[in-house]
């Protein structure tokens, strides 16, 4: 189905190879499929071009669940749940940073988002009455989570991979975006290293569709899967689209101490408990309310304090405690996690209790859209934990995030299918000159000749980041790891990849990453030293306060002249007046 032109070798371009599609989604996640279905479906050529196998996205690994207020689980008092508490929860969660017109699109959605995965194949978890279950998540009124035990990720890529196969839709996998091509202030299309090969592609489109997902690889201890780069971050700044919130990062309470493999929040949900070196709950201290399952942002707070003041155990952790939830239930709901801590950490949480630690875990920032998912550069557009649309704010709701990827991923794409008929056909001629700049580019860097390690670098930079824009920040130390970060792109500038070939370089690839990591760790950096505040994750020690009158609004960073230039935008208020938060 589509239109695969060989490019003529004049211009040194050489057996290159152009495809022609109406839309190109990059990224092949739960955002980029279920983007791929709606195009395919209103009988567009869309195509999908993603850096991995689509069952290999990050995505997969998404445990806990997705929410939408069912109602299946009555509440305490024995209420039932509805759309405008789940985007209470949202807004008061995101500690009033969301956009409260995109958390309501996303809420009034997530019922039918639900329901259609489940017509799709969607093996949700059932309660004894057949309706699908719902457990409580943190943040949240009311058992709000549906979910597949806890593989909810794996169930709901299969589904809509399955869709993608049964429609024929083209996945270019094992591809890596090298950069977006414009042509009269307009994006048509992008070009792309085949990694099998080392051969660049150029992919012309109407409309390209950024879906690559988050940037977790800047930090060391994160959940992310090593894919997890940023690159589409990194591409769009270079295009010139801003890229908004960026120093909102989300640490997870519970990574298994070691390899921070995420352990659910739905082992709290199911009633797992935190409990300290002195064998004490110590959440009391700080949500007596919610307990273990207040906010993300405050649990990993507060498990953190516990360590810095002596209450962790030797290393650095705390006990995530699931042994009174009996084998059973263990089993049957937390399956998933029960293996990883027997594989990776030689215990049973059916025996014993897990030692955890806070990870990094999301990037509640990305590229800046509005709330049909269109950046301020025409023919592009971004969905997904990439994008920052803004429903999540300063701090995500766990559960939130595997809905938003459906919900967005479909009204994006309908907003795409409605603005495609207004755009002219693209100019193929700059795609040639667009690929043979990216040859050029990487001749450029296999041809380089100092040898240190650019594996080196990257580690060094996800410790950096760790430490110095962890879930404590300080302005002082900030600009410290500002500077390290500065030093690091200076001397990636002149590193080269120990292998040369051109086929299967994965260390060309992670070279290409790392460039593109560490322009978004500046961007990181930037954000959090100017916003002095404390907000959700963007946690200051030095400004330990929220201040409303100068900070309730969205960051925006841009390149200018090689550098991060930031300013500031209003944050859409609507049905809820920003408020203290209790819990
Ligand atoms: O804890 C979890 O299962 C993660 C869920 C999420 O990030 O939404």
């Amino acid at each position: 189905m589509y239109l695969d032109l060989k490019a003529d070798d004049e211009d040194g371009v050489v057996s290159t190879s152009i495809h022609y599609h109406d839309v190109i989604i990059i990224g092949g996640g739960l955002t980029g499929l279920r983007a791929a279905l709606q195009v395919s479906d209103s009988g567009l050529n869309g195509a999908i071009v993603s850096k991995v196998h689509p069952l290999r996205s990050h995505s997969v690994a998404a445990q806990g669940g997705m929410n939408a207020s069912l109602g299946n689980v009555p509440g305490e008092d024995g209420t039932s749940d509805s759309w405008e508490m789940h985007a209470y929860d949202t807004v008061k969660g995101s500690d009033y940073l969301a956009d409260q017109d995109a958390v309501e699109r996303m809420c009034r959605e997530a019922t039918a988002t639900v329901y259609e995965l489940e017509h799709m194949g969607t093996v949700w978890s059932r309660l004894e009455n057949g309706k699908i279950a719902q457990r409580p998540f943190g943040g949240a009124g009311f058992p709000r989570t549906c979910y597949a035990a806890d593989r909810t990720g794996h169930n709901a890529l299969h589904t809509l991979y399955e869709q993608v196969l049964d429609r024929n839709i083209p996945v270019y996998e094992e591809f890596f975006v090298t950069s977006l091509v414009k042509d009269s202030g307009r994006c048509i299309g992008c070009t792309a290293i085949e990694i099998m090969t080392g051969k660049i592609h150029g992919f012309i489109s109407k409309v390209v569709l950024m879906a690559t997902g988050g940037f977790g690889r800047i930090f060391n201890r994160s959940t992310n899967a090593l894919i997890n780069t940023g690159d589409g971050q990194a591409l769009a700044l270079d295009l010139g689209v801003p890229l908004k919130d960026m120093e909102f990062v989300q640490f997870h309470p519970t990574t298994l101490y070691g390899t921070n493999i995420l352990m659910s929040e739905g082992a709290r949900g199911e009633g797992g408990i935190l409990i300290n070196s002195r064998g004490e709950r110590f959440m009391k201290r700080y949500a007596p309310n919610s307990m273990d399952l207040a906010p993300r942002d405050v649990v990993a707070r507060s498990i953190e304090q516990e360590i810095r003041e002596g209450r962790g155990y030797d290393g650095g952790y705390i006990h995530l405690d699931l042994t009174h939830l009996g084998a059973d239930r263990i089993k049957e709901r937390l399956p998933g996690i029960r293996q990883i801590a027997m594989d990776f950490a030689n215990v049973d949480p059916i025996n014993d209790p897990v030692p955890v630690q806070p990870g990094q875990h999301y990037s509640m920032g990305g590229i800046d859209v509005e709330i049909n998912g269109g950046t301020i550069f025409p023919g592009l557009y971004a969905a997904g934990e990439c994008a920052c649309i803004s429903v999540h704010g300063a701090n995500r709701l766990g559960g939130n995030s595997l809905l938003e990827t459906v919900v967005y991923g479909r009204l994006v794409a309908d907003k795409i299918i409605k603005d495609i008929k207004e755009l002219s056909e693209p100019d193929s001629q700059h795609m040639k000159s667009a690929v043979k700049a990216v040859e050029s580019k990487i001749e450029e860097i296999l041809g380089r000749r100092e040898g240190a390690s650019i594996f080196k670098v990257r580690e060094n930079m996800a410790e950096t980041m760790f430490q110095k824009f962890g879930i404590f920040r300080d302005g002082q130390i900030m600009e410290e790891g500002l500077k390290e970060i500065k030093k690091m792109q200076e001397k990636l500038s002149h590193l080269t990849p120990n292998n040369k070939d051109l086929a299967v370089n994965q260390t060309l690839i992670q070279f290409l990453e790392l460039e593109g990591m560490l322009k978004i760790a500046e961007v990181v950096a930037c954000g959090a030293i100017k916003r002095e505040e404390s907000r959700g994750s963007h946690t200051r020690i030095d400004y330990p306060d929220r201040d409303d009158d100068n900070y309730l609004k969205h960051t925006l960073a841009v390149l200018k002249e090689g550098s991060i230039d930031l300013s500031y935008k209003s944050v859409i208020l609507g049905m809820f007046e920003p408020k203290e938060r209790v819990y």
